[in-house]
């Protein structure tokens, strides 16, 4: 199981999620929909913990960290590292690290974080370059790629940690609309192969095709979930009114 109980997180004065509440079902893709600012990005942080919640409690699949009560969890503790383990980010922004060659950013998190054997991680890396269609760039620079390629090594990069849970935070939206085919397209088939995933995109039709469950965030707090159908019955005009102008 994997769920947040009423996460709250504060900026400054600025109180952005008010009470978040989600369960996110293993194998299926929960979608992220809603206005800018309204704390989507800010809940897949909190999940991942690149964010510490103020309160609240994250629990992913038997690891579980409550927050606020007095106690401040320790980021670096055992159950931290547990958690964030579970997650596999990717970042509208790819964040490729621009030193590393292609492989190099590919087999950095299994051969340090996980003291994997290198030539094991290197045959895993070139398997998933394989499976994002860059198989050829496997010894390119970062700063050598489209904006397509590059976000399909971070999606391979996610996927080396072999993550419990897949988090993209827009992924598609830094690239021009011919780029973003080859992206969606990787994606898609994770979908389809049934990997516990959470994704924030404006994509509309998209979303709609893959979304299990769909989530829409309004201000801090989440205003309505469930399949995509009843989420969007037209019986909240914010909604209504989002979708459409997205579409
Ligand atoms: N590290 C931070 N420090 C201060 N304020 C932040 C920080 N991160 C987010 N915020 C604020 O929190 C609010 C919610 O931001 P968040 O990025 O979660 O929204 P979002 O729903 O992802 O929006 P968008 O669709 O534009 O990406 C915004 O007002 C933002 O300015
Ligand atoms: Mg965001």
């Amino acid at each position: 199981m994997y769920y947040v109980r009423d996460i709250h997180k504060t900026f400054g004065g600025n109180h952005v999620l008010k009470g978040v509440s989600l369960d996110i079902e293993a194998h299926k893709t929960t979608v992220l929909i809603g206005p800018s600012g309204s704390g989507k990005t800010t809940l897949l942080r909190c999940i991942n913990l690149l964010e510490l919640p103020d309160s609240g409690t994250v629990h992913l699949n038997g690891a579980e960290l409550n927050f606020g009560g007095g106690k401040a969890p320790k980021y670096a503790g055992g159950e931290a590292r547990a958690l964030r383990m579970k997650t596999g980010m990717v970042f509208q922004n790819f964040q490729l690290f621009p030193h590393k060659t292609v492989l190099g950013n590919i087999i950095e998190g299994p051969v340090s974080v996980l003291k994997r054997d290198r030539d094991q991680a290197v045959a895993e890396a070139e398997a998933l370059l394989q499976k994002v269609g860059l198989a050829d760039k496997r010894d390119a620079w970062p700063r050598d790629l489209s904006g397509g390629q590059q976000q399909r090594v971070a999606i391979a990069r996610a996927l080396a940690m072999k993550p419990e849970l897949l988090l993209f935070d827009e992924p598609t939206s830094a690239l021009d609309p011919e780029l973003e085919y080859e992206v969606l397209s990787i994606i898609r088939r994770l979908c389809e192969e049934k990997q516990t995933i959470v994704i924030i995109t404006h994509k509309i039709s998209f979303a709609q095709e893959v979304a299990d469950k769909l989530v829409f965030f309004d201000e801090g707090r989440i205003l309505r979930q469930g399949p995509w159908d009843e989420v969007n019955d037209g019986s909240v005009p914010r909604i209504a009114q989002f979708l459409n102008m997205l579409r």
